[in-house]
């Protein structure tokens, strides 16, 4: 501590005429990607991206594109990730791990990059999850049907495709006619919709649903009440509609999330991959934290000549911005009450570093395919 506060005393009498391109603090590390704690630690960041989350579908982790780390009082280090993630079939509303989740196969994969601020303090049992921002894409549509002409594409999920809702509404009736017993699912919103032609048009949705309660009024007919005014989404459902000879086929399942009763924003208890000395304190995270970041949805990069169009301004595919701070030297990070850190061990928060000139990012990538992997 007496040397950290030293050096920041020493940067402080440095003139300031470099606050337009401002370096890196000499504070920060550069830790190979492929290390095991740094993989460690974008996976628990991963996790808590995950947890925070309300909307699509759960991330898992690719590579390690580069990682920062700033050591703190007490053997705790705040780590700036940016890592390359790969969207998974697991709505993050089913709260499932991350490393349970299969990845699409590449005609479906959305793809991109997620920076993070992610603070341990290994001695008093804390991982914390500041802030993230992420920005992914779907692949490349063009390439996609260039090495693949049949595979399913996107359809819109925005109600303006008359085949999809189509495909929603029947195979929805299917399942409340076949499975729903005491109660009936109604649409709460359209997630993923694809079509493919397979000796006819064939569509293929995912679509969260709610619930309302049936009641057998006179024997063989129901009253089932109206959904509330605020539903909460109950479960995912997967329908598909097909033609194929002026014959229809429906299909449609559906799997149900576990009831939510106290589940914490941040992250949840992931003792089975984690040390135990990790275990993340029980305590419920005050509701008023409110969300740590956000996910920006861009259309995919659709040519290579387009980025050289933009020769003005460098072409960045995956912007992402995070910032906690401006203040070149840092400032302290209050952390909630419940971590019950002293003052004087609150860590600090630098800007989110440049890239790290570490030879050893990025780390290898699970799925290498340079379709999905930011540039
Ligand atoms: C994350 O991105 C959003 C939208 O680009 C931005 O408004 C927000 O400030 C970013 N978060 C942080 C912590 O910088
Ligand atoms: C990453 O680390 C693993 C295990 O430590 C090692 O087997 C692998 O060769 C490393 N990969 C790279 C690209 O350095």
């Amino acid at each position: 501590m007496i040397q950290f506060s030293l050096l920041l005393g020493l940067l402080g009498l440095l003139p300031s005429c470099w606050s337009a391109s401002v370096p890196d603090s000499p504070l920060l590390l550069s830790p190979s990607c492929n290390d095991s704690r740094v993989l460690s630690m974008a996976g628990l960041a991963l996790q808590g991206i995950n947890a925070d989350r309300k909307e699509g579908y759960q991330f898992n982790l690719n590579r390690v594109a580069d990682v920062r780390e700033h050591h703190q009082t007490g053997a705790s280090s705040m780590y700036y990730l940016t890592l390359d993630v790969l969207e998974t079939d697991c709505h993050v509303l089913s709260k499932k791990r991350w490393k349970d989740c299969a990845p699409r196969s590449l005609h479906k994969t959305v793809y991109g990059q997620c920076k993070a601020i992610f603070y341990t303090n290994l001695p008093k049992r804390i991982l914390y999850l500041p802030t993230y921002n992420c920005t992914v894409r779907p692949v490349s549509r063009r390439k996609i049907v260039r090495m693949c002409p049949d595979c399913p594409s996107p359809s819109h999920i925005d109600g303006s495709d008359p085949w999809v809702s189509q495909a929603v509404s029947e195979s929805l009736q299917k399942i409340n006619k076949e499975a729903a017993v005491g109660k009936r699912f109604h649409l709460f919103q359209v997630t993923q919709a694809y079509s493919q032609w397979v000796f006819g048009p064939s569509y293929f949705v995912e679509y969260l649903v709610t619930e309302a309660p049936c009641t057998k009024s006179l024997p063989g007919s129901e009253k089932c009440l109206q959904p509330p005014a605020d539903p909460k989404p109950v479960g995912i459902c997967r329908g598909s509609l097909s033609k194929i000879n002026q014959i229809k086929y429906v299909s449609g399942t559906c799997e149900f999330f576990e009831s939510q009763t106290t589940s914490a924003p941040g992250i949840q208890s992931p003792e089975h991959q984690v040390p135990q000395q990790l275990a993340v304190p029980s305590t419920a995270a005050p509701l008023e934290e409110g969300p740590k970041g956000s996910v920006q949805f861009l259309p995919d990069l659709v040519d290579e000549n387009d980025e050289v169009n933009q020769e003005k301004e460098p072409f960045v595919g995956f912007p992402v911005h995070i910032d906690l701070t401006t203040e070149p030297l840092g400032e302290v990070l209050h952390l909630p009450s419940r971590f019950m850190l002293e003052k004087e061990e609150m860590p600090i928060v630098l800007p989110f570093p440049e890239r790290s000139r570490s030879n050893e990012c990025p780390g290898p990538a699970e799925n290498s395919n340079p379709l999905v992997l930011p540039p």
